[in-house]
């Protein structure tokens, strides 16, 4: 997995410096961003490269290019490449330069936000967990070592970006990239080193001589050699810190990231066109979509509490790399739109007039003669007749239309002319045949713990090696206990931090309980069946992808932090806490690797009538052969509780259809502010019942499939489905 590819960069990187700039050819104006002389409005799509497989990425920048996309934005994510200090990893879904070249094939443009602060429901927002173990680190802000490690790395990336001719004055496509991410809002919380810090990224980023501009985005307090933008649902408002930038909206959200635990978000697509040709009407001349393709968060990469595996984003190319219509139909047709506008949009500002009660129309007229008009209805409710140059255009609400002639309506962002797509998730006929191991529970005794006074922070222990930490102890029990004879058993009590934990008492499961998504801590509480003489009690703490977001979330904790207490005893309440406990990073059969051909092959199976079934901690394994044809393919795990599940060895995610969704799934209106939580399905369903399985990740045959389950599940209802649309 590590790779030396570009190890020898920084000896040789003297060279590419003098050959940089052989002509700025992008630069910008108050007006848009210049490409070889000539103003553009760019539209551009985020495409997360590890999000989805190489094999995917050429059809997916295909039909981003399709859609009217003129450009794929995407992340650097720090922590799948740099796994281990110094130790480089771009292979994969990692081959970040692979993903370049094949956007420039496809002739598209890039934007590269490198950060390398990422946010992105991303573990730990992009940094790698070693990072939090510098001495004296902390994160974003005017600190040495951190400020050391980041210009590490974002010099690492732009120098293999040279090394490649990746550039745009290098001939290639890489147009403007990004330094940090929505930094503005902790610098107006941390204020002097918030700033220093700020000054400090703007500066070493510019010093790297790409040729290209720098972004901040959510920055208002930007360094005048850095443009500012703007992310969120609505940016038609926001003006550039220094008027002679261009207007961009480098994240324009076509949805929302679901969570477990909570219902699945939707934005309807007439008010996210509405919402670009507002921006546009406005100046705005670059946008992006934030997802273009949302995709999959594969293996343990999910953050930003409780995020699913899923990352679909309700955007325009499914999860699975399908067209999602009529989002995406109804996008492209309004690129279509705009590209016509261009030579009037790149080369006048818009005069704007109201003609009646919630309408406004803004106008270019360029010097050359080209005219452009766009007309809106603000109307929430009402549609509206709205007359211009003499001419009457019927208006639905909460719409715009779109003249690129400044006479023929070409199009109306909420007049849809393309169909809805029909999902279908059909089971391929043959069931699976599995098999099952049981995890045991360990106990203190067991040679091969850490032990301490105390309890530990998970992280700190497991340094997220694994999902799971499990803290064990001891507890004595006199043989005259009061209890023992009453029958009124003891309650023991264990807070954790978070994400979810299982008490095993005796070996046996007491309970289980986890967080959600306002909450992760938690609180167990339940009266205990103990014996006299010695109790094992062992917990398995889980965590469920570490912070992503918020004021130094690096420092925040996970784990059984306690109180740890037994309450109801002869002496009244036992303080657990601070006796002797033994850590235990991982499960077993993470340990013996059970997910892969070997490694499962150290552990005897069980099957048929014996095959375990709901049962906690238990591994189940089948195998099965790759279905004819290409349709996309996922689990249906509907029977499963929460978990983690392999292919030949790679990990698509963890699964949690145990965790059924609440919320408000009310009937959805696209007119009026949009807001995350206001379109929502699947209430009272899985979060997330379907688990995307790569097409390129299956052999003809003899595929292994590998399901962790923690709670509990019927794994003889698991189904291989194929996803058509
Ligand atoms: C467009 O930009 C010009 C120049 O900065 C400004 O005067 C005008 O108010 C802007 N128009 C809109 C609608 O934002």
């Amino acid at each position: 997995m590590h790779t030396t590819k570009y190890s020898i960069l920084p000896a040789i990187k003297s060279l590419f410096l003098s050959l940089d700039i052989v002509s700025a050819t992008v630069s910008y104006d108050d007006k848009a961003f210049i490409i070889n002389g000539q103003r553009k409005i760019l539209i551009s799509g985020s495409i997360h490269y590890p999000r989805s497989t190489p094999q995917m990425w050429p059809d997916l920048i295909q039909k981003a290019k399709d859609g009217g996309l003129d450009v794929i934005q995407t992340y650097v994510f720090w922590n799948g490449h740099e796994p281990s200090p110094g130790k480089y990893n771009f292979e994969g879904r990692f081959d970040l330069v692979k993903f370049i070249k094949l956007v420039q094939q496809a002739g598209l443009y890039v934007h590269l936000r490198i950060g390398p602060y990422v946010c992105a429901e991303w573990n730990l927002g992009g940094f790698p967990v070693w990072l939090k173990y510098v001495p004296g680190i902390e994160f974003r802000t005017d600190n040495k070592p951190f400020k050391v490690a980041m210009q590490g790395f974002v010099q690492k990336i732009v120098d293999i970006m040279k090394y490649e001719k990746l550039f745009e004055p290098q001939g290639g496509p890489i147009i403007m990239s990004q330094i940090e991410n929505e930094y503005g809002p902790v610098e107006w919380e941390i204020g002097a080193p918030g700033k220093a810090y700020t000054a400090w990224a703007a500066n070493m980023a510019v010093g790297l001589n790409t040729g290209v501009p720098w972004i901040m985005c959510k920055q208002e307090d930007v360094p005048a050699s850095i443009i500012d933008s703007c992310n969120g649902f609505y940016c038609e408002g926001f003006r550039p810190k220094n008027p002679n930038k261009p207007k961009m909206w480098t994240e324009v959200w076509t949805g929302w990231y679901t969570q477990y635990g909570g219902p699945v978000p939707h934005r309807p697509v007439e008010d996210l066109a509405f919402s670009v040709a507002r921006f546009v009407q406005n100046n705005g001349s670059f946008f992006n979509y934030y997802m273009y393709h949302g995709g999959t968060n594969f293996g343990r990469t999910a953050a930003g509490l409780f995020v699913a595996t899923s990352y679909d984003y309700d955007a325009p190319l499914d999860e699975y790399g399908l067209p999602y219509e009529p989002k995406w139909g109804h996008l492209r047709d309004l690129h279509k739109a705009i590209k016509q506008c261009e030579p009037a949009l790149v080369s006048s500002y818009p005069k704007v007039t109201w003609p009646g009660k919630n309408q406004e129309v803004h106008v270019f007229i360029s010097k050359s003669g080209a005219c452009a008009a766009f007309l809106a209805n603000y109307d929430p409710t009402f549609s509206t007749k709205l007359m211009f140059q003499n001419h009457p255009y019927d208006l639905p609400p909460w719409s715009i239309s779109i003249l690129p002639d400044c006479k023929t309506e070409v199009y109306n962002t909420a007049k849809v002319n393309v169909q809805s797509s029909k999902v279908k998730m059909t089971p391929i006929s043959g069931g699976l045949s599995w098999q099952s191991y049981n995890e045991e529970t360990p106990s203190a005794d067991n040679s091969d713990t850490l032990v301490r006074d105390g309890l530990l922070e998970q992280i700190y222990v497991t340094r997220d090696s694994s999902d799971y930490l499990w803290y064990m102890t001891d507890v004595n029990i006199a043989s005259n206990e009061g209890f023992l004879k009453s029958g009124r058993w003891p309650l023991l009590t264990v807070m954790s931090a978070g994400h979810a934990l299982h008490v095993f008492i005796n070996g046996k499961l007491s309970g289980s309980v986890y967080g959600n998504l306002d909450n992760p801590k938690l609180t167990y509480s339940h009266n205990v069946n103990l014996r006299a003489g010695v109790n094992k009690i062992s917990l398995l703490s889980v965590a469920v992808g570490l912070a992503n977001v918020g004021l130094h979330y690096e420092k925040w904790n996970t784990g059984v932090l306690g109180p740890v207490s037994l309450n109801g005893l002869d002496e009244g309440t036992r303080d657990l806490a601070k006796q002797k406990w033994s850590y235990k990073v991982g499960l077993k059969g993470e340990s013996l690797s059970l997910h892969t051909v070997t490694g499962s092959s150290s552990v005897e199976w069980i099957e048929g009538s014996q095959l375990a079934q709901k049962q906690p901690l238990t591994w189940y394994k089948t195998t099965f052969n790759a279905p004819q044809g290409n349709d996309p393919l996922a689990l249906d795990m509907i029977s499963m509780g929460k978990g983690e599940i392999w292919i030949n060895g790679e990990s698509i995610g963890r699964h949690w259809p145990g965790y059924i969704a609440k919320g408000n799934c009310g009937a959805c209106n696209y007119a009026g502010i949009y807001k995350e939580t206001k379109c929502q399905s699947d209430c009272g369903q899985p979060s997330q019942r379907w688990y995307h399985v790569p097409r390129s990740w299956l052999n003809p045959s003899g595929n292994l499939l590998v399901v962790l389950e923690e709670w509990g599940g019927d794994p003889t209802k698991i189904s291989l489905v194929t996803r058509t649309a």
